[in-house]
């Protein structure tokens, strides 16, 4: 049997894909920044025995129906909800995702959006970069404290558990809402167990982590807008379809909360005119959660690793079905 034919999405560095190539026979899509064309996806699908794939794939029947020969979608994210599971377990392609390699480095990038939309820090680097900056004065670009305030955590996972975990060093306190409880995160580090509404009225900074599921799409709406304090951040580093991006434009316009911070957004890539764009409290980031250089890297060879022990007949490394 020759090698196992894999198919990447997207150009990765190739001192991450080259030591693989010895097991693997590995194609990729030239591009490092613009996503595979759809009509090609499937062309390359019909001859694969493995694929790499990124967010901006869509993974469903129709696609699955031209794989004949695929066997296993190494998912290059934590997040799945581009992957139809139903599809995948009924034409037998295993699943696999990029869980903890990433939380450290998700949850940096969240407490720092958090910091940065609580003390205006991307609107005081363009202040003093135009030229503003004239007087100090005493209220000049105050904002809000993040020290001992309450932080209320949606989807307490371990990138979750991970935000918690910085969230000591603030000496804030910690509500969170999951699915099931997490002891773990009661235990070491404090955190409270609160109903979704409760969580909503009492924290100041409403951090949403929860992956995008039937249950969570638009979780955030008018009324969950409606029920948090008036001066309440809210923090987006999850998917953008858990939020209804047009109430959470409406509260912030009708300061039924303060600010945002958002890595995540509806239909992405969003362009420069996107409602949301338009306002000074809220800071936008390009969907960069995991993206530090050592962290994808991590990721891509979890991606590839699992890949070959799928081919070798072992047990994955982070199977998600
Ligand atoms: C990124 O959003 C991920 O799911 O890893
Ligand atoms: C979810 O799987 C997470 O890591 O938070």
């Amino acid at each position: 049997m020759g090698k196992p034919k894999v198919y990447i999405t997207r150009a990765l560095p190739e001192e991450v894909v080259e030591p693989y190539r010895n097991e693997l026979d590995i194609e990729m899509w030239p591009e490092a920044e613009e996503a595979v064309d759809r009509e090609l996806l499937i062309e390359k699908v019909r001859q694969s025995d493995g694929l790499v794939t990124m967010l901006s794939e869509s993974i469903d029947e129709a696609l699955l129906k031209e794989a004949e020969s695929l066997k296993i979608v190494a998912n290059l994210a934590v997040g799945y909800d581009n992957i139809d599971l139903k599809s995948t377990q009924e034409h037998g392609v295993a699943v696999t995702n990029t869980p903890d390699v990433l939380s450290d480095t998700t949850a940096d990038l969240t407490f720092s959006l958090l910091t940065a939309t609580a003390r205006r820090i991307v609107e005081a680097d363009t202040y003093i970069k135009e030229g503003k900056w004239q007087h100090w004065s005493p209220l000049l670009l105050a904002g809000h404290d993040i020290h001992h305030k309450t932080i209320g955590i949606v989807g307490m996972g371990r990138i979750g558990e991970t935000v918690a975990k910085r969230a000591t060093g603030f000496e804030m306190d910690i509500l969170y809402h999951n699915r099931s409880r997490n002891r773990k995160a009661e235990e070491e580090l404090g955190a409270v167990y609160v109903d979704f509404d409760d969580l909503l009225r009492r924290s100041d900074f409403v951090v949403c982590l929860t992956p995008l599921t039937e249950e969570t799409h638009r979780l955030f709406d008018k009324q969950a807008f409606a029920m948090m304090k008036d001066d309440a951040i809210f923090i987006n580093a999850s998917r953008g379809a858990v939020v209804d991006e047009k109430a959470l434009e409406h509260a912030i316009k009708e300061g039924e909360i303060a600010a945002a911070g958002l890595d995540v957004f509806e239909n992405e890539p969003i362009s420069k005119d996107h409602p949301l764009l338009q306002l000074p409290q809220v800071v936008c980031l390009p969907h960069i959660g995991s993206a530090s250089k050592e962290t994808r890297y991590a990721m891509m060879r979890l991606c590839l690793d699992n890949i070959c022990r799928h081919f070798r007949g072992e047990t994955l490394i982070s199977p998600v079905q």
